[in-house]
């Protein structure tokens, strides 16, 4: 029988003839009259230990090759493992020459370093930790979605519109398209562009079902190399039809953050052994902690007033009326204890054209959250949605939009319903569990500016 390394590791019986394992060499000791090997297939972080005669053709035998190896499953007399494979036949399936292998036996390569090697770092125990808790993350946020009574959509990756109208925009053309018969228009007609995010296709569906969600790559074309700034990132996005309050959308937050966190914990916890040993000390712990507690909230004209207060050198100076950036971000987490903390009610003139306006002043506010998280920053972005047909229509009036946001406004003209939302950048979400510095080593291919390797 064929097994998975993780399957042949967890086997209790006593000993169990002719087992299969493939999987890549991680290690080749050989004695006078026994060989070692250690294979791993990404199905664990544990290698399973293979048992042969030296002889079985220990020279092709080196450290990265694939081999595919039949024995029996023995209980092992070594006290790391609790089963090891005595092999009768050892197939080289792909040989690896170790000294030009960028990665090398029992050495711990930076992640700067594996980076150069998107096409090979999957091989390292950091990198194929992080891609099974990156899957299981993806699994934990699905379950929860749907066991709460939410509908999966698949918004477009393909739009003509610019969500967020920030104008970080990929735009889209096809590379065949006709100039030669002097078609001009473009293959849509329109200028079409990679999305930013999903919510206006949501708000769609919000119109016609209660609660929607979408997990899928969103596309913004930031100038930026900071450590949390993607090209191309993965947002979990949601819409609740039927509110009045932001709380309802904060409590949905806090729901998914601490239930997908319970998930890692209880489904990756040799993983999360892993991350908290070798690459954040003490992260597990804080995690647990911070499970246990209620979320922090604090309006942003409170949070400026902090900021005003604070002894910290800022290199943007706080003011009412401007973004937080993250070093105020950051100062607001640890102000409150390293707590995730909800910012609500923000300038007007700081949100998007969606956002619902809280109608008060002098300082004229929208009804907008954001969530900050220790040593990330933003994590989530949400807010009630406009759904009061003139008040949205003058807004888009004042911006020029009117024309473009016809379909938009008619979902106000139609059964129009208070509704909220919000997105969680999905990479910011694993940083921020595992914690993992840059942005770029919990993407399997990350893209940014000057970067798009592969
Ligand atoms: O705050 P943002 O821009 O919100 C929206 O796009 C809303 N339309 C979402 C919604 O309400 N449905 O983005 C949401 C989150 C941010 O809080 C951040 O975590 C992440 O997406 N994000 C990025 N992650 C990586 N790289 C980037 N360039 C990101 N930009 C935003
Ligand atoms: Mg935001």
């Amino acid at each position: 029988a064929r097994l998975s390394v993780r399957e042949a590791l967890a086997s209790l019986e006593e000993s169990r003839k002719d087992i299969k394992i493939q999987g890549w060499v991680r290690s080749v000791r050989s004695q006078k009259d026994v060989l070692f090997l250690h294979v791993n297939d990404g199905s664990s972080l544990e290698s399973l230990q293979i048992v042969s005669e030296p002889n079985l053709k220990g020279s092709a035998l080196s450290f990265g090759s694939s081999v595919e190896v039949v024995g029996t499953l023995v209980k092992s007399p070594h006290k790391k493992q609790s089963v090891e494979l005595k092999a009768s036949d050892i197939r080289v399936l792909g040989a690896c020459d170790s000294y030009e292998f960028p990665f090398k036996l029992k050495e711990r390569h930076p992640p700067d370093y594996a980076r150069q090697y998107p096409h090979l770092r999957c091989r390292t125990n950091t990198f194929s930790s992080l891609l099974r808790v990156r899957s299981e993350a993806t699994a934990a946020i699905h379950r929860f979605f749907q066991s709460n009574g939410y509908v999966h959509i698949h918004t477009p990756i393909i739009t003509s519109n610019d969500c967020e109208g920030a104008g970080e925009l990929f735009q889209v053309e096809a590379t065949n398209w006709d100039s030669a018969a002097g078609d001009k228009s473009g293959f849509f007609d329109v200028p079409a562009y990679l999305t930013v995010s999903g919510q206006l296709h949501l708000e769609v569906m919000s119109g016609g079902f209660t609660r929607v969600f979408t997990f899928g790559p969103t596309f913004r074309a930031e100038n930026s190399q900071s450590r949390r700034h993607l090209a191309e990132f993965y947002m979990v996005e949601a819409e609740v039809s039927f509110t009045e309050s932001l709380e309802d959308i904060m409590q949905v937050m806090e729901d998914l953050f601490k239930s997908t966190t319970t998930a890692l914990l209880s489904r990756c916890p040799e993983e999360m052994d892993f991350f908290n040993r070798y690459v954040s000390p003490g992260q597990k712990d804080r995690l647990e902690q911070l499970l246990k507690q209620r979320f922090m909230i604090m309006s942003y004209t409170e949070a400026i007033d902090v900021l005003q207060n604070s002894r910290d050198a800022f290199r943007y100076k706080p003011q009412w009326g401007c973004d937080l950036q993250t070093e105020h971000e950051k100062y607001l987490v640890k102000h409150c204890g390293n707590i995730p903390l909800f910012v609500t009610n923000y300038p007007y003139d700081l949100k998007p054209f969606y956002t619902r306006d809280n109608e008060d002043g002098p300082q004229h506010t929208v009804a907008a959250v954001d969530l900050l998280v220790p040593g990330i920053g933003e994590l989530f972005g949400g807010s009630l949605r406009e759904e009061r047909l003139d008040i949205l229509q003058s807004r888009l009036d004042g911006l020029g939009l009117n024309e473009t946001y016809q379909w938009y406004l008619e979902i106000r003209k139609f059964g129009s319903v208070p509704h909220g939302g919000f997105g969680m950048g999905f990479e910011r979400y694993l940083q921020c569990i595992l914690g993992i510095d840059n942005i770029k080593d919990v993407i399997p291919f990350p893209r940014f500016p000057h970067s798009c390797l592969l």
